[in-house]
């Protein structure tokens, strides 16, 4: 057992010292596991925070291979909630004391659309008497609505590098202006800047992605200082370009083993940030979530859409919940959380402390 303790005694983890835990089976598995898990006791405890997912739109104007609701899928269903609609999902949430709500959609850019969620943001505060946490998840946007929207209350981003390796990248995504990879990493940079708890993540399990890639996403995310991270497996959707890939994919139990292994050990590389147990990993194990909440996450973000348009957000096959209402969903995971000893921190906006630090050290 010497080598697996000596990478996980280190201060800082190598390339190879990320590949030789992801490799880990058997005992060295375990070994690893009781590491994030100590880690996570330690430094983020036992409390697990809500985040009210509302998937808001499935209308999107970009053509990511592996997205199921890509704008060239023509057999996706197209909705996008009311307002109205979406409050609603805002105060169930309000009202069954989830700390936070995410505002998803797929990517749109338009003064309407700026508006438009400038005025949802602003209404949130309303609801809420300015206490729920609000992040979005709306994709890429010029510097000056990213402003916009921090100046109405939203005070988290998530925006997913997808694949922190150019390369990778690239064959993930057409090649054009608007699936940039310098783009995307240009827009993650300015999140940070002007102000907001910046998340990101990443696909695992990926058609042409090695174990490099995978060991360089996780020293993507420290070099960047991230706030959050929400990374899950990649399930295959037939309806997008990377589908006859689907061969040269490791099994979905090897998908999943592998999600929970990056989680653990970004939890030791990153001990005081928020990381979510994907919805993802859910639709390959019934327990998934709750297996990475074990070994080192400690966000959920629970679908409080709708649930007639619940089916429709399709990114990938065997979604988890589409047939659910939120209250369904509330008392599941209540039931589910307590079981592998959590607790939910009903109320809470559960800030990672890792924002705070950062911020203080960037003012010094
Ligand atoms: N499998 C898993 N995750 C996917 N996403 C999109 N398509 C898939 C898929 N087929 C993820 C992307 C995106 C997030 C909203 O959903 O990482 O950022
Ligand atoms: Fe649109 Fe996001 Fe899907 Fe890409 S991954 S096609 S940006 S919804
Ligand atoms: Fe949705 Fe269990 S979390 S039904």
């Amino acid at each position: 057992m010497g080598q697996i303790d000596s990478i996980l005694n280190k201060e800082s983890l190598t390339r190879e010292d990320i590949v030789y835990l992801l490799k880990a089976e058997g005992e060295e598995k375990t070994r690893l596991f009781e590491a994030s898990q100590m880690v996570k006791s330690q430094y983020v405890g036992k409390r697990v925070y809500f985040r009210g997912l509302i998937e808001f739109s499935n209308i999107c104007s970009k053509n990511c291979y592996y997205c199921g609701i890509r704008k060239a899928n023509q057999k996706a269903e197209r909705y996008n909630l009311t307002d109205d609609e979406i409050l609603d999902a805002v105060r169930f949430a309000y009202e069954n004391r989830y700390g936070s709500v995410v505002l998803q959609g797929g990517e749109l850019s338009s003064p309407a659309f700026t508006r438009r969620i400038s005025g949802l943001l602003r209404r949130i505060q309303e609801i809420s008497k300015g206490t729920l946490g609000v992040t979005l998840s709306l994709g890429e946007q010029p510097e000056e609505v990213y402003r916009e929207w921090l100046e109405n209350g939203a005070h988290r981003y998530l925006l997913r590098i997808e694949a922190s390796n150019r390369q990778l990248y690239q064959k993930l995504h057409p090649h054009d202006d608007i699936h940039n990879y310098d783009r995307r990493l240009e827009s993650l940079k300015t999140l940070q800047e002007v102000g907001y708890q910046t998340g990101t993540g990443v696909m695992i399990g990926v058609p042409f992605q090695r174990w490099d890639d995978l060991a360089d996403d996780l020293i993507f995310m420290r070099d960047f200082d991230i706030d959050m991270v929400g990374m899950g497996p990649y399930i295959e959707h037939k309806d997008t370009p990377l589908y006859p890939y689907r061969d040269q994919l490791a099994s979905e139990e090897e998908r999943f083993q592998l999600t929970l292994k990056m989680i653990a050990i970004l939890r030791i590389m990153m001990k005081d940030i928020n990381i979510a147990a994907a919805t993802a990993l859910q639709a390959i194990d019934p327990l998934g979530r709750e297996k990475a909440l074990k070994i080192g996450a400690n966000v959920i973000m629970p679908n409080v859409t709708p649930g007639m348009y619940r089916n429709n957000y399709k990114l990938y096959e065997n979604k988890p919940c589409t047939d659910e209402e939120a209250a369904d969903c509330t008392n599941c995971l209540d039931v589910r959380i307590s079981m592998v000893g959590d607790e939910i921190a009903y109320g809470e906006r559960g800030d990672p402390k890792h924002f705070f630090k950062r911020v203080e050290k960037s003012a010094q």
